[in-house]
């Protein structure tokens, strides 16, 4: 339920469906990924050091915004605290931020800003470990609810103050809750007072509780609830320009449909780099998907699970009354497709907007009038249309 009262408080997410992630800190700066600290064992002052450097001039939100919105996605995640401890707002617990370091300047707020004026829908990602506190590294060692107390403190006021500082905050991204004993970290605590603050936030799974929903990473795992499979464009989260591992557009698609196939959504990441641009090939990827996404977007936003499939074709979404099939492989000229067990009243294949010809017996179907070759070269997608609510014809199988 909403705060409101007003449906549930999920309700928009899944309507939703996509959303941008963005990994951006002073990490950005050596350009080897977000883990660098922990991975090059580089000593606390040696690595706060880059936050002297870390000065962005060219910082400007709301162009991320911009390249949201045209890649179709509605929502936005930023890193405002990631392992290393190196706060993109103001906070009164800690000196190592960006509002005290070099930059003088709270990019929580300007994002913030930027996705409100947008009408975005804004998240913040917040690391619950923090590297910089005596005892935390290395993982291996067993660290005591005492060694841990000032770190957990920390979380519990840093949370708070970015649950106060900026108005709305529509979904609160924990990570890294190690050591993982949400009894240590005092995790109930925690969400019921990130409630209290912002009585509509959705929480994720991350502070080991199970809260609105799941967070498969680089990979797609249907689950029974709420869920969002979060994944990098090439194999890095943070910005890395040596990391050339770019899945193709047409990849990310089909990812975005089968994660609006299982009903969940996918929240895909970007990397500025240390001035705050987008890389070249990200930028292009999200201009492809949202070229796809204008024509095909009825089938992805606010999709749920199918009652049936196209087995063979690929897979299929369910939006209202209506059913996607979203086909992995181009059939040809007829497409045949069974286990329907409603009539099919009207099917369109979206790329072209054209009308297919219906042939039904029983429940196997085949449509007519496609063209002999693919008309979109990422995912071609055909929309049903029903005499009433569409079943299956026999019970799906998991
Ligand atoms: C992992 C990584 C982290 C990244 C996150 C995104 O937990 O440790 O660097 O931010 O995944 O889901």
């Amino acid at each position: 339920m909403s705060a409101s009262g007003k449906g549930d408080r999920l309700d928009w997410w899944r309507q939703a469906r996509f959303g941008m992630f963005i990994h951006w800190g002073v990490y950005a700066i050596p350009g080897r990924g977000e883990w660098i600290m922990y991975q090059e064992h580089i000593p606390v002052e040696e690595y706060a050091a880059l936050a002297d450097q870390f000065n962005p001039q060219a910082f400007d939100p709301s162009a991320w915004v911009a390249a949201a919105q045209n890649a179709g996605m509605k929502y936005m995640v930023l890193t405002a605290r990631h392992h290393d401890g190196y706060c993109l707002f103001d906070s009164k617990v800690s000196d190592f931020t960006s509002v005290k370091k070099a930059a003088k300047r709270d990019f929580v707020a300007e994002f913030v800003e930027a996705c409100r004026a947008a009408d975005m829908r804004v998240g913040l990602y917040y690391s619950l470990i923090d590297w910089r506190f005596p005892g935390v590294l290395p993982r291996s060692l067993n660290r005591d609810a005492a060694t841990c107390r000032p770190m957990v403190e920390q979380a519990h006021a840093q949370v708070r103050e970015l649950l106060t500082q900026y108005g709305t905050i529509d979904i609160l991204w924990y990570d890294m809750l190690d050591p993982h004993d949400p009894v240590l970290w005092r995790s109930r605590e925690l969400n019921a007072m990130a409630r209290e603050l912002q009585p509509d936030i959705l929480i994720n799974n991350r502070a080991g509780l199970p809260e609105d929903f799941g967070t498969p990473e680089n990979q797609v795992v249907a689950e029974d609830r709420a869920w969002e499979a979060c994944y990098t464009m090439n194999r890095s989260w943070a910005y890395c320009p040596t990391d050339r591992n770019y899945k193709p557009a047409r990849e990310l698609i089909r990812l975005l449909a089968s994660c609006a196939s299982g009903g969940g959504n996918l929240l895909l990441n970007i990397s500025p780099d240390a001035e705050g641009h987008i890389p070249l090939e990200q930028d292009l990827t999200l201009k492809e998907i949202g070229r796809w996404l204008r024509a095909h977007g009825k089938a992805i936003y606010g999709a749920v699970k199918p009652p049936f499939e196209a087995p063979g074709l690929g897979m299929a979404s369910r939006v209202g009354d209506r059913i996607y099939l979203l086909l992995q492989r181009w059939p040809g000229t007829t497409l045949p497709f069974a286990w329907c067990g409603s009539t099919v009243t009207a099917a369109r294949l979206l790329a072209t907007g054209q009308d297919l010809r219906i042939e039904q017996r029983g429940d196997r179907v085949w449509l007519h009038g496609l063209p002999a070759d693919a008309p979109d070269l990422n995912l071609n997608v055909v929309e049903l249309e029903f005499d009433g609510e569409p079943r299956a014809s026999e019970p799906p199988y998991q």
